[in-house]
């Protein structure tokens, strides 16, 4: 056996080994993003993409901002006092620093994008302060502050913040990421959303640790409470896409929370078929992966042509174009 001394765990046997290699492997895959050089998406954003696209990404940014702030200052050191296992509050503390990185990486992407806004009144009507947004808000600020939840409705509530309501831009990034718009842009979602993938399954760790679990009825209440502020959020996706099948969005967004609550062991809500399945090229397993550099150039970020790891089996091909 080899020596304990140095593992942060004072020289003990952690009693949960799965957890500590997770808080481990989070640790060894620490990035940080050297400034902001989005300069090779300027063009893009300036003369190839429409006022449309340009209001629906500063307006999901924004509201990713929102609700990201909401995590990173308010959710995640809540769940980090209540957690008491020394092995998980080791990666949720972690886990906090990475949500701020994920937190200053969309702001500053949404001032970046704004300072080269072309049309002004764009840029007056893409904060988070339409209804949709602030309903999304609303909600996760209400299942933080409420006394009568408990930590396992708080990893519920987190479980959903972090995988139904990023349902609408994970759209909205493949379908630029489709047409090569934006790749510096694309690059950073890439890094965020595997992030946001293993921090979801550390929180169904956790849940199955717990001896009281929220009961199937809350779990159903809860994620189609997601669902429908969620798909209300995108109502204007399906328009902006030219999608054929103007349900398709709503349709992705179920996909994702029966993806969600089967995690849990329970039955799927809606059975929605992905209406985006449709994938080419090798499994993203195949490919190498970008994922562990401690530091994150974006001159030396490879493309990621596949995005089913990232976003599960949603390729934006299956929109047609
Ligand atoms: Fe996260």
């Amino acid at each position: 056996m080899g020596s304990l001394v140095g593992n942060g765990l004072s020289g003990t046997l952690p009693k949960e080994p799965e957890m500590w290699a997770k808080y481990l492997v989070a640790k060894e895959s620490f990035w940080h993003p050297s400034p902001l050089d989005t300069v090779i998406d300027d063009a893009d954003w300036t003369f190839r993409l429409n006022d449309g696209l340009r209001k629906a990404l500063l307006r999901t940014l924004a509201s990713l901002s929102a609700i990201k702030s909401i995590v990173a200052d308010h959710l995640m050191p809540t769940i980090v006092r209540e957690v008491g296992l020394v092995e998980a509050s080791r990666y949720l503390e972690l886990q906090t620093v990475v949500e701020h990185i994920h937190l200053d990486t969309y702001d500053e992407l949404r001032a970046r994008l704004l300072s080269s806004c072309p049309d002004a009144a764009i840029r007056v009507c893409t904060s988070a302060e339409d209804y949709a947004s602030q309903a999304k808000t609303a909600w996760a600020m209400r299942l933080v502050n409420d006394p009568s939840k408990g930590l396992e409705d708080r990893l519920l509530a987190f479980m959903c913040l972090e995988r139904i309501y990023t349902a609408s831009f994970s759209i909205l990034v493949a379908w630029l990421r489709k047409r090569a718009f934006l790749p510096r842009m694309c690059r950073l979602v890439d890094l965020i959303c595997r992030d946001e993938d293993r921090h979801v399954k550390f929180a169904r760790d956790i849940l199955n640790h717990l001896r009281s679990c929220p009961s199937l009825i809350y779990i159903k209440s809860m994620v189609s409470e997601a669902v429908a502020l969620e798909t209300e959020f995108a109502a204007d996706y399906p328009a902006l896409f030219s999608l054929e099948k103007t349900s398709g969005v709503a349709d992705y967004i179920k996909h994702r929370a029966d993806d969600l609550v089967t995690s849990l062991g329970c039955p799927k809500l809606y059975h929605a078929c992905n209406p985006f399945e449709v994938r080419s090229g090798p499994p993203c397993a195949s490919r190498p992966t970008i994922f562990e550099r401690r530091i994150v150039s974006h001159h030396q970020l490879p493309l990621l042509g596949d995005i089913h790891d990232v976003l599960g089996p949603f390729s934006a091909s299956a929109f047609g174009y």
